[in-house]
């Protein structure tokens, strides 16, 4: 079983980011299908964006900028690990030199591990915390001269409804990385406020999205379970998915969310506020 989300059409909205470009960190997608990246890109470039798609996986960012420039817009892919420092100087780089600027870093890498303290190695808690929070640093680290020289930019970083809520699944290593995604947005949101610069955060909670087909199928016995299971999770009876998260994103990228700064934003049908 594979998910079934398809893309809303891409009706005329107003451009509400013509002349900005994006840079998205995770712009592919684990498999076929929309993950909350490879949305994000796409609707960033539907609102006038120009998009710099990166993935650790080339190929997954080339079909990201491929269907993004099918739709007329401009897109350019770059292979980066977001752990590795040099990685990510040369996916700014290649941004720069490809578009002049950066308006919008967008920080989508995350995974899963399954497990509490006992269950996890501290391979697997090193390499979440690499992943998941490491790898922000290192990107704004990259990109915030950049906004600072520009007196401009939104930062919109990927954390997750785990990291502030249990929500029924007993992953330990990643909700303390979704936790830190949180402060470190906050913590750059504060510094920069007065230069211009914004930072937000965006907490999805059940999301259609290929990634959970691959790394939370595990907690299930088969992937009808899991989706059974993750629609009764949310109180609207369904998972959201990525294009839900790719619409929060570009409000908080946009002018329109000009004085919005430092928040966590929870994009799950509500189900924060749930106490069952
Ligand atoms: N799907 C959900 O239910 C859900 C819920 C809450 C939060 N999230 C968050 O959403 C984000 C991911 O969503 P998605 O569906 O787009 O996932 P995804 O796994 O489909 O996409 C992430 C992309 O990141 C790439 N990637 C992985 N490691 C990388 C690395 N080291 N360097 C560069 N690229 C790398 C993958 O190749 C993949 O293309 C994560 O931060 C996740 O924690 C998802």
């Amino acid at each position: 079983m594979e998910t079934t989300i398809t893309a809303p059409a891409a009706t005329p909205t107003r451009q509400r980011l013509a002349g900005r470009v994006a840079l998205v960190f995770g712009a592919g997608s684990d498999g076929d299908g929309w993950g909350n990246g490879k949305a994000a890109a796409a609707a960033y470039a539907r609102a006038g964006a120009r998009v710099v798609a990166v993935d650790r996986v080339l190929a997954a960012a080339q079909v990201t900028s491929d269907t993004i420039r099918s739709e007329g817009h401009e897109a350019t892919a770059v292979a980066a690990d977001v752990t590795r420092w040099a990685d990510v100087q040369r996916a700014v780089q290649a941004a720069l030199d490809a578009y002049g600027r950066i308006d919008i870093l967008h920080n989508n890498v995350g995974i899963t591990s399954q497990g509490g303290p006992v269950e996890t190695s501290e391979e697997t808690w090193d390499r979440v915390m690499e992943v998941n929070v490491k790898s922000m640093f290192l990107t704004s680290k990259a990109v915030l001269p950049l906004m600072q020289a520009q007196q401009s930019g939104a930062i919109i970083n990927i954390g997750a409804l785990g990291g502030v809520r249990w929500t029924g699944y007993a992953y330990c290593a990643y909700a303390a990385s979704k936790g830190a995604v949180n402060s470190f947005t906050q913590s750059i949101a504060l510094q920069y406020a007065a230069e211009g610069i914004r930072a937000n955060c965006i907490l999805p909670g059940v999301m259609d999205t290929p990634h959970i087909y691959r790394q939370i199928s595990g907690f299930y016995a088969s992937h009808e379970e899991m989706v059974a299971a993750r629609h009764k999770l949310s109180p609207t009876g369904r998972m959201g998915d990525g294009w839900d998260v790719a619409n929060a994103a570009v409000f908080l990228a946009s002018d329109e969310a000009r004085y919005i700064n430092g928040v966590e934003l929870l994009v799950d049908g509500g189900m924060h506020a749930r106490c069952h």
